[in-house]
């Protein structure tokens, strides 16, 4: 597993990106799963400039994003769904029938579960999963005794990350259970990019890269994982 340590957010922001572009020029028609939360939003941006600046297209390409909350209307404000739209898939060429995202107001949660499980596996996996990291190691919404075996399933959130994530709902009410793609599903990507930014995320990097690789540590299993790589700026690589 590789770790590279940027200056700043913003060469953190460029490196991820650089790493998608590289993806999506070899392979025109690769399969994304890609990350919400605030850490990816400056590789978002940089992808967009690429898109209207130097032409990169995501035309050919296929998305998944890796979780959904449960319970949310898809076009309600702080559903992943309209994250993706409003900060990636409406500011370049994305197919509207390439881009998937769990569905957290299915009438049948278990069997969107199942679907979107099999839309993963029916598209050859991803080639590219991009992550972000909780402060708890989480990975998607793979919280701390998440199985490694697991695949896409409804998760109840630690309360710690509802902390974290009350931020994006109004009065703070955020949903008890969301949707995540599991680990298995997510290891099974051909290559993964975990970016970290900030003090916040310190304990959880040094914990996921030197501790044990535990399943109370979710984002250690990328350890296990023959083309994985951790995208860290200063402060988050500050616990090494
Ligand atoms: C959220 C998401 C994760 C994300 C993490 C970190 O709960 N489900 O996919 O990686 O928290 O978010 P942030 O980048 O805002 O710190």
């Amino acid at each position: 597993m590789r770790v590279r340590v940027l200056h700043d957010y913003e060469a953190l922001s460029l490196a991820a990106a650089e790493e998608v572009a590289e993806t999506l020029r070899s392979r025109p028609d690769a399969v994304l799963l890609l990350p919400t939360g605030t850490t990816p939003l400056g590789m978002y941006r940089r992808l967009a400039e690429m898109h209207r600046r130097a032409g990169l297209s995501f035309a050919r390409a296929t998305f998944f994003n890796l979780d959904e909350y449960l319970g949310l209307p898809p076009d309600h404000v702080a559903s992943y769904r309209a994250y993706m739209h409003r900060n990636f898939y409406s500011l370049v060429d994305a197919d509207p029938r390439r881009i998937h995202c769990p569905n957290g107001a299915a009438p049948d949660p278990e069997a969107e579960c199942e679907r979107y499980e099999a839309e993963i596996r029916r598209c050859g996996g991803a080639d590219l999963c991009v992550l972000g990291i909780g402060r708890n190691g989480h990975i998607g919404f793979n919280e701390p005794g998440a199985p490694f075996g697991s695949r896409t399933r409804i998760v109840r959130l630690a309360e710690s990350t509802r902390r974290v994530n009350a931020r994006d709902f109004e009065e703070g009410r955020v949903p008890e259970h969301a949707i995540t793609v599991g680990m298995a599903t997510i290891f099974e990507s051909r290559r993964i990019l975990l970016l970290a930014s900030g003090a916040s995320k310190a304990r959880a990097v040094a914990a996921a890269i030197e501790g044990d690789i535990s399943e109370s540590v979710p984002a250690s299993l990328l350890r296990r994982h023959p083309d994985a790589a951790f995208l860290l700026d200063g402060e988050a690589a500050a616990g090494l």
